[in-house]
């Protein structure tokens, strides 16, 4: 399936390093990864009916891969919406500024693994669907 996305996001497929033991892939910041990494945090054990996220983020850049079981990414830059299925270890979702995300559907084996840019820090959070909105009128 082909996902047309709103801008500032893009699937990325992760080379396997696989042989007859199984599979390995490795992420190395500034190579297959574009930003140099300073976070790594994975959500797990999401309740069953909970949706995550509802937010965007001012700077940071992300690279987020369902490494286990499976969620539904939805991602908004404000004129575009797509939602897309995140459930191969083997393709990330990256993630760029103001982009509007919301999580759902999780697999009660999901582990979304992410990948980020920068350490957290809660003023680069828009939590408020319609301030997000503004910000990226005021920008374009
Ligand atoms: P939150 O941003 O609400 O998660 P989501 O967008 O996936 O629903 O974060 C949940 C909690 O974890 C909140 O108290 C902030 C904290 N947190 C950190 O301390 N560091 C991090 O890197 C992240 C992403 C969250």
């Amino acid at each position: 399936m082909t996902y047309t996305l709103p801008a500032g996001c893009a699937l990325v497929d992760l080379a396997i390093r696989g042989d007859d033991r199984g599979s390995l892939i490795a992420l190395e910041g500034d190579r297959n990864l574009p930003f140099a990494v300073a976070r790594v945090y994975y959500v797990f054990g999401t309740k069953a009916g909970v949706s995550r996220g509802f937010h965007a983020h001012r700077k940071l850049n992300q690279l987020a891969v369902a490494v286990s079981g499976s969620c539904t990414m939805l991602v908004d830059d404000g004129s575009r919406r797509t939602a897309l299925p995140l459930d191969r270890p083997d393709q990330g979702l990256l993630l760029g500024p103001m982009l509007w995300r919301e999580m759902h559907d999780f697999s009660p084996d999901c582990v979304l693994l992410v990948m980020a840019d920068t350490p957290y820090d809660e003023s680069d959070y828009v939590r408020d669907y319609q301030a997000f909105l503004r910000e990226v009128r005021a920008a374009a």
